[in-house]
């Protein structure tokens, strides 16, 4: 592969930002969180912007950015659990780099969000189950899929560089 960009995509909860920190620095490339980009720039909270603005205002900020981090390079980037759904997003990524779904069972992803309030999609356990089954055919769509079962953050890293093989 080239020395384009990794992008760790899937559900809220898979632990994107966590697995995609240690695979940056075992490449010592630059880890970058969709999501914190999103409010650097628009200095405010996700939770924030959707309330304030809705979601499909949420949804052109993160095309934007992520269509400004896909000219960088090096980069490990880990999107926010709907960012896959768009086909714009999806092009500016294989464009870009690799897509890697981190794909955790439902009692994980539900474990480490319930009691979080920074997500504003994340409502019940039923909701959350709707909206994975309906976001599951896209995240398949992802060149490289890692199952997250309980291996840990640094496993499921270098577990993701070997299946990469980064020169
Ligand atoms: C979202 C997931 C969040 C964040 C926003 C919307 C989603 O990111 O982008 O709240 O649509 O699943 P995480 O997956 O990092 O929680």
């Amino acid at each position: 592969m080239k020395r384009d960009n990794i992008y760790l995509v899937g559900f809220m909860g898979a632990g994107k930002t966590s697995v995609g920190i240690r695979l940056a620095s075992l490449l010592q490339w630059t880890f970058i969180d969709l999501d914190q980009e999103i409010e650097k720039r628009a200095g405010r909270s996700i939770r924030e912007i959707f309330e304030q603005e809705g979601e499909p205002y949420f949804r052109r900020l993160e095309r934007d950015e992520l269509q400004r981090l896909s000219l960088r390079q090096e980069a490990v980037v880990a999107l926010g659990g709907g960012a896959f759904m768009d086909d714009r997003n999806r092009a500016t990524i294989a464009g870009s780099g690799i897509s890697v779904w981190l794909d955790a069972p439902m009692d994980t992803l539900y474990s480490r969000c319930a009691g979080e309030h920074s997500r504003p999609l994340f409502t019940s356990r039923e909701e959350m189950e709707q909206l994975l089954t309906l976001r599951l055919p896209f995240y398949r769509l992802a060149s490289i899929h890692v199952a997250v079962d309980d291996f840990s953050a640094d496993d499921l890293a270098s577990k993701i560089l070997r299946l990469v093989a980064v020169d």
